[in-house]
């Protein structure tokens, strides 16, 4: 999924919002697709955030109440049963960086500029940022990042557990697509249990965590792609998975 609109650096306009998450939960639908991987059109921002032209007071109260509500329309991308790769280059700031904390896993190429500069336009990351990045590198490096809307390299985001992997620009293409490949020979039905057993886990206590993965692994039990998995291992064959 590109995120396209390249002159304006992929800033995110309420047109995005709607069609973000509806291209993610088309891909999640169809059959044929393995793996998700977002990417920022041009050569210079994956994306730059919220179209900050469209920053304008809103003009009722229930325009503000549906404002607050916003921060829900990147749920379909961490909910989504397939794996989710965003693959940074350039600028990625804002409701950018919001949206690669939405997604599975993170690769950065080595050009990219990450931040959350929300608070220095007087307003707060506020589309899932203040809850997803420190559960995603810890609340001491998050809160400085947040506070501070202090801008980072690729290095130091991979050092901080920001981003998985750090390539060179050249070659962040080829990356996301041998990553992709690679989940794509994985079993679908292994993919959306582990994620959900992870996911859903990472909110609750470790006992309930245990006892949802215990289910998830009862109910894989069931799946002929766990056999298909098993004969390919005795076989010496490459597993063929269909998802059942
Ligand atoms: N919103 C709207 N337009 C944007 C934009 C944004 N977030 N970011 C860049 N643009 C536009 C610029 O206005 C410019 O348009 P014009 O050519 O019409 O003047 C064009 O994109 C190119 O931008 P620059 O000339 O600045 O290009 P650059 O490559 O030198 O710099 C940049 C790029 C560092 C991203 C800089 O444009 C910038 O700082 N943008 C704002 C980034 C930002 O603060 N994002 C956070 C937004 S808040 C948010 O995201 C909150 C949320 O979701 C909840």
């Amino acid at each position: 999924v590109t995120l396209d609109r390249p002159t304006v650096r992929n800033a995110i306009n309420a047109a995005m919002r709607e069609d973000l998450p509806r291209a993610i939960r088309a891909a999640d639908a169809n059959p044929d697709v393995r793996a998700i991987v977002i990417r920022g059109a041009g050569p210079k921002a994956f994306c730059a955030g919220a179209d900050i032209r469209e920053f304008t007071p809103p003009s009722s109260l229930t325009a503000s109440r549906q404002a607050k509500q916003s921060n829900r329309w990147l749920d379909a991308l961490a909910l989504v049963g397939k794996p989710t790769i965003a693959a940074i280059h350039g600028y990625c700031l804002g409701g950018g960086l919001e949206i690669a904390l939405a997604c599975d896993i993170r690769i950065a190429a080595d050009d990219a500029i990450i931040a959350l500069p929300e608070v220095t336009l007087g307003i707060i990351p506020g589309a899932g940022g203040t809850q997803r990045l420190p559960r995603a590198i810890g609340l001491g490096p998050a809160l400085r990042l947040m506070l501070t809307g202090e801008r980072i390299d690729a290095q130091e985001a991979y050092r901080i557990g920001l981003v998985s992997k750090v390539v060179k620009a050249a070659d962040l293409d080829l990356t996301w697509g041998k990553l992709g490949e690679q989940l794509s020979e994985a079993a679908p039905r292994a993919l959306a249990y582990t994620k959900e057993a992870a996911r859903r886990g990472a909110e609750m206590s470790l006992e309930d965590g245990l006892r949802l993965e215990a289910d998830l692994s009862t109910l894989i039990q069931g799946t002929r792609d766990r056999i298909e998995g098993a004969s390919a291992f005795r076989e010496r064959r490459k597993p063929v998975y269909l998802g059942d």
